[in-house]
């Protein structure tokens, strides 16, 4: 067995904790351990040596510090058809008195997941939850001497470690090393723990930088040149935002803060952004050295009403400075963003970057939710979805504001657990058209109500379904997944759709239903229902209008009922 592993934090240049590496003895990788993997046209998160789809959930913050109350969950978990759970460990709950750890409530997740055949991924709470340090153990807190504050404009402290701190850094890391050490030894054989995410949603409120005194002399500092550095490897990818301000700036190759991101709060947040993720890349680099499995950063999304950084947690790994995240802390191997926003593709497509796969911690669960995971899965290879809350069924069933459900909640009929059984269904045909590129999805509501996806030798037109006798009355919502299977040939899971296709390739103009079916996956094979044709695949009589646009007419369609999947062949006429 190896012997735990301490730090010795070297003083190096303008950011003293952040620079220095720790001196760890190295555990060698472990294949069957969970990791990310480049597979193709996407990155996969491999589980027991396979690709794994992570059909999650969260559970509110502090649901797993109870056991007894985590026993009243996880079945209902079960019947809703997550695989993996994503639960809180508050490093006041292992550590309440410095250096005496106490894992008994993490090997009772353990545990409870391992008999509901559950992965795990934890929330370390450590220094940050949600940009404040509430989880953080009473001797930390109580002691901001030695482990000190944020401070604001004010000059006022607040209840929030800050990051220049490097007594903070260490006691954060020693605790959270133990903490993997703990799960290296719990969870070796087993692989319940599938993921880590560290800490949550960090970055100051109330400010745009900190202001102690730490903070201030680090601000009055250079830019350390490894960021410079990134920047200049990689400007042709930079977001563009941080490249305008940088080469608004003058695209300096050396400066202060302000010399190189200009003189705003946006080279504040810039600051900080920096300096969190050195923070949270040391103590990840420390905690893979105990245990290598992937660890990610969550992100509290800037809201439409915020003004400037501070109003949301200036420094956390917002898209303006994901680039500044990547070059200081790339031991995190996904910057995941938290999207309680209705505009989910647009932040989709923000974060699912060439190096930063998508995954989505939190979201939400009900109707809106299962569209969520499908487009995310589908159109960005997202390598899992969770949403927020998943231990109160009525809010999956009713969204954030559901709790008041008086009837009792058939939990599989939920509209997240049918999407997940049918995720679950597919998972291999996923997975495998991810790697190929083969897949797209769309998410259409009343104000989107139709998408193209350029998909293998067609383009898919997805539409909101159409009552076929009064064409303007669609559902609120509709979503589907396409994977591509062969020439002429696709899969298509979707509800409240209909689904359409043209060629996309020399030929002749009209693509037709040669023939489509419903069915299921069984083991990865595809077991055929019924048959589709008559008035399950027409789509109206306009025969003329078809033709003038190169339709035939007919396409697939997808009710209320499900989602559900079906197998078309195409064939093409002029
Ligand atoms: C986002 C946080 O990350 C979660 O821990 C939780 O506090 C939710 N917000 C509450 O909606």
């Amino acid at each position: 067995m190896k012997h735990r592993t301490f730090y010795s934090l070297a003083a190096i240049g303008a950011l003293t904790l952040a620079t220095a590496h720790a001196q760890t003895t190295t555990t060698s990788s472990a294949p069957s351990l969970a990791h990310l993997e480049k597979r193709g046209a996407a990155t996969q998160l491999m589980v027991d040596g396979k690709p794994f789809l992570v059909l999650g959930g969260e559970t509110d913050n502090t649901a797993s510090s109870s056991l007894e109350y985590m026993d009243t969950v996880w079945p209902q978990l079960v019947k809703m058809n997550f695989n993996t759970v994503l639960v809180g460990v508050g490093w006041d709950w292992v550590e309440p008195v410095e250096g005496r750890y106490d894992f008994t409530l993490v090997d009772g997740l353990l545990d409870g997941a391992r008999k509901n055949n559950l992965h795990l991924i934890f929330l370390w709470f450590g220094s940050w939850k949600n940009g404040l340090s509430s989880f953080a153990p009473e001797w930390v807190k109580a002691d901001p001497q030695r482990i000190p504050r944020a401070r604001l404009k004010s000059g006022k402290a607040v209840e929030v470690l800050s990051p220049f701190s490097e007594a903070s850094l260490q006691a954060d890391t020693r605790a959270y090393t133990a903490f993997m050490h703990h799960l290296r030894e719990a969870d070796s054989q087993q692989h319940t723990v599938i993921m880590i995410q560290l800490e949550n949603e960090v970055g100051l409120l109330g400010d745009s930088r900190d202001r102690s005194a730490a903070a201030g002399a680090a601000f009055a500092r250079p830019v350390p040149p490894e960021l410079l550095d990134y920047l200049q490897k990689n400007k042709e990818t930079l977001w563009p935002d941080l490249r305008k301000l940088w080469e608004d700036a003058g695209a300096k190759t050396a400066g202060t803060w302000t010399e190189v991101f200009g003189d705003s709060t946006a080279a504040d947040e810039i600051f900080m952004a920096w300096n969190y993720a050195r923070y949270l890349d040391h103590m990840a680099k420390a905690g893979k050295s105990e245990y290598p499995v992937p660890v990610f950063s969550n992100t509290w999304l800037v809201q439409p009403e915020d003004k400037e950084p501070g109003d949301y947690p200036s420094g956390c790994p917002e898209p303006l400075v994901i680039d500044i995240w990547k070059a200081g802390a790339p031991a995190i191997d996904i910057n995941a963003p938290d999207v309680h926003l209705p505009n989910f593709s647009d932040w989709a497509c923000r974060f699912h970057r060439p190096n930063n796969p998508l995954f989505v911690p939190e979201s939400s669960g009900d109707a809106g939710g299962a569209a969520n995971a499908f487009y995310g899965i589908g159109q960005h290879a997202a390598i899992g979805y969770s949403p927020f809350g998943v231990n109160h069924a009525a809010r999956l069933s009713e969204g954030r504001s559901g709790g008041n459900v008086q009837t009792p909640i058939a939990l599989e009929n939920l509209p997240l657990a049918r999407a997940y059984a049918l995720l679950a269904q597919m998972t291999p045909l996923i997975l495998d058209a991810q790697a190929k590129g083969t897949i797209g999805a769309a998410w259409l509501n009343t104000e989107q109500p139709k998408q193209n996806i350029k998909l293998g030798n067609y383009v898919v037109h997805v539409d909101l379904r159409r009552n076929r006798r009064n064409p303007a009355q669609v559902p609120a919502l509709g979503y589907a997944i396409v994977v591509s299977a062969g020439p002429d040939e696709y899969y298509v899971a979707g509800l409240d759709v209909q689904v359409t296709f043209s060629p996309d390739t020399p030929g002749p103009e009209i693509a037709g239903l040669a023939r489509a079916e419903t069915g299921k996956f069984v083991n990865g094979q595809w077991i055929p229902g019924r048959k589709m044709n008559g008035d399950d695949v027409l789509l109206d009589y306009d025969q003329a209008g078809a033709a003038a646009n190169n339709q035939s007419g007919s396409g697939l369609m997808f009710g209320a009922d499900g989602p559900t999947v079906q197998r078309v062949k195409l064939y093409r006429y002029q």
